[in-house]
């Protein structure tokens, strides 16, 4: 089977002491897997995460500036420095505290200029399905980002139902197999022009037990996982599932 290519994004969560312990198992689980795993850390845990090789780190988020009087944001140039491969651009959990497509679109323009992999998240709300606006969000979202862009290299695009996320409770529903084909089928189209050989992930309560079969999903080439990216053991389990 063709590797996925899986990003674990543990959020607002984990201290260093709990990094280190998470780390030195999931070394022991899954050795050496860092062209196709990464790990989503907190920016507190990014050196801590790049003494371990086998897998890549990724952060959270970045300024969309440059440098300046920006009081507790981290820039693409210190992202640099700290050696980070993946960075997360526009996840929902950001849109939804008020961060504009505008932001998102210089975000993801700083992290390429930097020689950062931006994975940008898109998808919409449960609201916005309902109101039958799917397309008209996604088509939004991607345009808002990639606007002007022409055949670029190394950009990420992970399909993230904003209602299928996990809320920690255990009982979020995955999307079905027919929902996200047809967001990803959109999304290669409307990248098609912007991006050369996009890969697509998608998010949202993926999970060790449903990993193989969503992998299966025609222009699914990966995962962000985040509640199931938490504990070293289950996280190990998901990725090894492709290691047959
Ligand atoms: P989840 O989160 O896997 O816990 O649903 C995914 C994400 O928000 O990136």
């Amino acid at each position: 089977m063709k590797k996925p290519l899986i990003i674990g994004n543990w959020k607002m969560n984990k201290t260093n002491t709990e990094a280190k312990a998470y780390f030195d198992e999931f070394k022991q689980l899954v050795p050496g897997a860092s062209k196709w795993v990464g790990i989503g850390v907190p920016f507190t845990c990014i050196q801590l995460a790049n003494k371990y090789r086998n897998f890549a780190t990724c952060a959270q988020n970045l300024h969309h500036e440059e440098k300046g009087t920006h009081t507790g944001e981290i820039s693409a140039e210190i992202l640099v420095d700290l050696k980070v491969k993946y960075v997360l651009v526009g996840h929902s959990e950001r849109r939804a505290a008020g961060e504009p497509d505008a932001e998102i679109a210089k975000k993801l323009k700083l992290a390429l200029t930097h020689g950062i992999t931006p994975v940008l998240c898109v998808g919409e709300t449960r609201a916005e399905r309902e109101a039958g606006e799917t397309k008209a969000v996604i088509s939004k979202q991607i345009e808002g980002a990639l606007e002007g862009m022409e055949k670029v290299k190394g950009v990420i695009v992970a399909y993230e139902p904003v209602w299928a996320i996990s809320d920690g409770s255990g009982s979020s529903p995955t999307a079905s197999e027919e929902q996200i084909q047809e967001a990803h089928t959109l999304i290669k189209k409307l990248v098609s022009k912007r991006l050369s050989s996009p890969k697509i992930l998608f998010g949202g309560s993926v999970n060790e037990k449903n990993a193989t079969s969503l992998a299966q999903i025609q222009n699914v080439h990966g995962f962000l996982v985040g509640g199931a990216s938490l504990d070293a053991k289950r996280f190990a389990l998901l990725c090894n599932s492709f290691n047959a």
